[in-house]
């Protein structure tokens, strides 16, 4: 229970899932006019993981199979499955009903689409279940296959993403804090347009369902977004820098988080980076790192957790959580 007497969650596990595939920056220079010192340089990525036959779906069951092992939870306890994704391989089913199916849950289940910002967006929607005692464990999943979403002939994106799963399981506890959410919305600075269809009635130019940005905009917005939802969260929660064990940030860019740390003021070894081996994952990059942490060692009870997240929407937003 919180102070306030409502309850609230703690991580209870976690897991992750990446496929076997590594893609390399030189592998890279083969398919578009770039370089291993460029990308390493401008990005922070040396390599990542692609996908060959690993489905959205796939990924997510396991990095859900291995956090439901490291919380001792079975899957018929679930009372919630809360996927995010922008890259499965169908709408309909949602990723999380595949998830429900597959892992032998029968709870409810249903998937959130906020971009990179979207694991921030499934502890925000848990918490709201755990306040109302409607739920006692929940599987939170970030999932995606970017590798079909991009242009492969675009040295500007293709360079950036990388595919996988992070995953974690939520309890009844005191772990989850404060949080913000910030939209900006439109389409001019991070755009994936949809398939269009076949309808005879339309009228108008589909565009290429690939991911396209304004990397200059995107990076502007993000050091902008970890400063300041990082200080609010300090100063709502009358904590300091010093108070604060690790911060992880979504991981899209290394220059990003330099740029942020050290508008900051925060010890640079606080804020966990794995950019160099998976690239940017979207809404699995925060909970893929909460698992390389968590099973590294470098998780102690009772230290405090900065999440913090910007992309497509735009969209930015921040917790504090105790582990
Ligand atoms: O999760 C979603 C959030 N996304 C992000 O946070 C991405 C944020 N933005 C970025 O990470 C960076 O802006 C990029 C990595 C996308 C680009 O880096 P940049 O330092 O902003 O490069 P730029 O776009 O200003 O381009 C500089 C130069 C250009 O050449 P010219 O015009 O100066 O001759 C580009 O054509 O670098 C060129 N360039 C490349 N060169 C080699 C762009 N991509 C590449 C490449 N290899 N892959």
């Amino acid at each position: 229970m919180s102070m306030s007497g409502i309850m609230s969650f703690s991580i209870l596990g976690t897991g992750m899932s990446v496929p076997e595939n590594i893609v390399t920056n030189d592998d890279l220079s083969k398919l578009v006019e770039t370089s291993d010192e460029w990308i390493s340089q401008r990005v922070g990525v040396k390599e990542r993981r692609i996908s060959t036959t690993e489905t959205a779906v796939d990924m997510a069951c396991e990095a859900a199979l291995a956090a439901l092992e490291n919380s001792g939870v079975k899957p018929e306890e679930l009372d919630l499955i809360l996927a995010a994704t922008i890259s499965s391989e169908t709408i309909c089913p949602s990723v999380s009903c595949m998830v429900q199916k597959r892992i032998g849950a029968n709870c409810m289940a249903y998937d959130i689409n906020a971009a990179c910002s979207a694991f921030l967006y499934l502890l925000e929607t848990a918490a709201g279940y755990f306040a109302r005692n409607k739920v006692k464990k929940v599987l939170v999943v970030g999932t995606e296959r970017l590798s079909k979403l991009l242009d492969w002939t675009d040295r500007g994106t293709c360079v950036i993403f990388g595919d996988g799963a992070g995953a974690a399981v939520l309890g009844e506890g005191s772990g989850y804090h404060d949080s913000v959410f910030t939209v900006v919305g439109g389409d001019e600075v991070i755009k994936i347009p949809n398939y269009i269809g076949d309808s005879p009635f339309f009228k108008g130019e589909a565009e290429p369902p690939h991911i396209r940005m304004n990397g200059q905009e995107t990076f502007k917005y993000a050091v902008n977004a970890i400063v300041s939802d990082v200080r609010h969260i300090l100063v709502n929660s009358g904590l300091s820098g010093e108070d604060i064990a690790h911060i992880v940030p979504h991981q899209a860019n290394k220059r990003i988080i330099d740029s942020a740390a050290k508008r900051l003021g925060i010890d640079y070894e606080k804020f966990y980076m794995n950019i160099d081996r998976y690239g940017n994952t979207s809404s699995a990059s925060i909970p893929i790192a909460l698992d390389e942490m968590n099973r590294k060692g470098m998780l102690k009870r009772g230290d405090k957790i900065i999440l913090t997240a910007f992309g497509g929407g735009l969209s930015n937003a921040a917790c504090l959580i105790t582990w």
